[in-house]
């Protein structure tokens, strides 16, 4: 069974939310199930049958961060997971490597579990190695860092939101080599154009514990048939 990971982005409003929580509670699934909706949203998710998350958080508990939302309020109001360092706050939002380190740990402390995204860009895809270890090394240089069992996601940007997807065999290359430097502790996710038609035989690959999934989690039909593969 894998960990299937919701991610709406900047998408939804509270009917859309209330719609999607009655179809997904009628879903019969094995797997670990998580929503992130935009964070004005997650009160409605009071009545969810699975878990929830959020899309982002700051790295400090209180204070003066005007805007933020701190992991400690993420958790009392129901969080389990949060989303961080995804490509578009690393791309929009300009985060740094050790300030998603600093989310991650932020995150852990409140015994929450981060899903730390990394994954290269178009220009980066032959050096892909490289450009995951870089992004990797607060993680690596700290041992013991991915003891409470964090998950990742590897999502190569030039996947996300187009449609292109790794070769099974590139997926599990890229898997083996992340597994290799993270060890087995960690789960790792799969994100990028995931949908119900490639979910299953993505999830079948050796290393892949879960997926991150964007566009196709909007569609609470399409999101439904997903999580309630029972192949995995
Ligand atoms: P996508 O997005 O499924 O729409 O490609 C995935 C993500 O950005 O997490």
């Amino acid at each position: 069974m894998g960990i299937i990971v919701a991610n709406w982005k900047m998408n939804g409003n509270p009917d859309f939310a209330d719609n999607f929580i009655e179809e997904i509670n009628a879903a019969d699934s094995e797997n670990t199930v998580v929503v992130c909706p935009p964070a004005p949203l997650l009160g409605r998710f009071r009545n969810f049958r699975y878990d929830v998350g959020a899309q982002n958080c700051f790295c400090e508990e209180k204070g003066a961060f005007t805007g933020e939302n701190s992991p400690r309020l993420l958790r009392e109001i129901g969080c389990k997971y949060v989303i961080v360092g995804h490509s578009e706050r690393r791309s929009i939002f300009h985060e740094t490597d050790d300030l998603i380190f600093k989310k991650h740990l932020a995150v852990v402390a409140e015994n929450m579990i981060p899903i730390v995204c990394i994954g290269e860009n178009a220009e980066n895809r032959d050096n892909r190695e490289k450009v995951i270890s870089d992004q990797l090394s607060f993680f690596l240089n700290n041992p013991g860092s991915t003891d409470k069992t964090p998950c990742f996601a590897y999502e190569p940007v030039w996947g996300i939101g187009t449609g292109l997807i790794p070769s099974p065999e590139e997926i599990e290359t890229i898997f083996a080599f992340i597994r290799n430097l993270l060890g087995d502790k960690v789960s790792l996710l799969y994100g990028g154009s995931v949908n119900a038609k490639n979910s299953s035989e993505i999830l079948s690959r050796k290393n892949v514990d879960g997926l991150l999934i964007g566009g196709a989690s909007l569609k609470a039909d399409e999101f439904k048939k997903i999580i309630e593969e029972k192949s995995f």
